[in-house]
């Protein structure tokens, strides 16, 4: 197995693995490090079942069905179909920068895609790499952001909770001890305590400041392709596509206790 660093500011390419293939300790160890070293995972030419992705991503999280989506499971209930084909979710549509689920007060925490059809153009998927980001942050920002809460709502009523969560912006990641702008601009409502004019700079501050090309990686999509991401420390977005075209991905994702 080799383990490469991209160029940009989060992510590493693994290759030479076969993820449906039982893995020693050692493997495993290394993959786990990899993944809170670089917050994304690109693995390609992969072909697993839904069972063999379940059990490669027990080695992350406890993957569980989709706490918000329930129509689009796959034959697996921890799997979620996400596609622009009628038993998939998200369409073709654009989906702006968010971190997944982050309006619940279990907000994601790994998410896996494994990629089975794409189209010929669009559906790229991009993410911001928020720990380095937090990293190079100025002192006195730092500063400001410190204990500050940030209430998330999804557009969906149906999908939120009685009272909308809040979360730290600097989130010190329970696994690694290290720091990063935890936020999502899609459902960010207000800061937790500021005006409502201090308020909506800081989360304009967060969205032009996190979603700068520096800190951005993007993935263009192949059949057999597995992405995986850390939610405490990425945000994601993807492109539309034409939708006479069928893109077509299987997600696992776990949430935090
Ligand atoms: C997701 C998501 C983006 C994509 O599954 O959480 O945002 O590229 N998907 O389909
Ligand atoms: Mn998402």
């Amino acid at each position: 197995m080799t383990i490469q660093p991209t160029n940009s500011a989060l992510g590493a390419i693994v290759q030479d693995i076969d993820l449906s293939q039982t893995r020693d300790s050692e493997t495993v160890s290394e993959l786990q490090n990899a993944f809170y070293e670089y917050s994304l995972l690109i693995f390609s030419d992969q072909t697993l079942t839904e069972d063999e992705q379940v059990c490669f991503s027990k080695h992350f999280c406890n993957p569980e069905p989709h706490p918000t989506n329930a129509k689009n499971r796959g034959a697996r209930p921890e799997i979620t179909i996400i596609s622009n084909t009628d038993d998939g979710a998200l369409g073709n549509a654009e989906v702006h920068f968010h971190a997944d689920l982050i309006f619940l007060p279990n907000p994601g925490t790994v998410s896996i895609l494994y990629c089975a059809e794409t189209p010929t153009q669009g559906g790229d998927t991009y993410w911001t790499g928020n720990s380095t980001a937090y990293n190079v942050l100025d002192d006195d920002m730092k500063q400001r952001l410190e204990g500050l809460e940030i209430a998330y709502v999804h557009a969906r009523p149906e999908y939120n909770p009685p009272e909308p969560p809040r979360h730290p912006i600097v989130l010190t990641h329970p696994d690694t001890g290290r720091k990063s702008l935890y936020f999502s601009p899609n459902h960010a409502k207000w800061v937790e305590g500021l005006s409502k004019s201090e308020s909506d700079e800081t989360i304009t501050f967060l969205t032009h400041y996190l979603t700068q090309e520096k800190f951005i990686h993007c993935h263009h999509w192949q059949p057999n392709d597995l992405v995986m991401w850390d939610n405490r420390s990425t945000m994601h977005r993807r492109d539309s596509f034409d939708n006479a075209q069928r893109r077509v991905m299987k997600r696992t994702q776990a949430v935090s206790k």
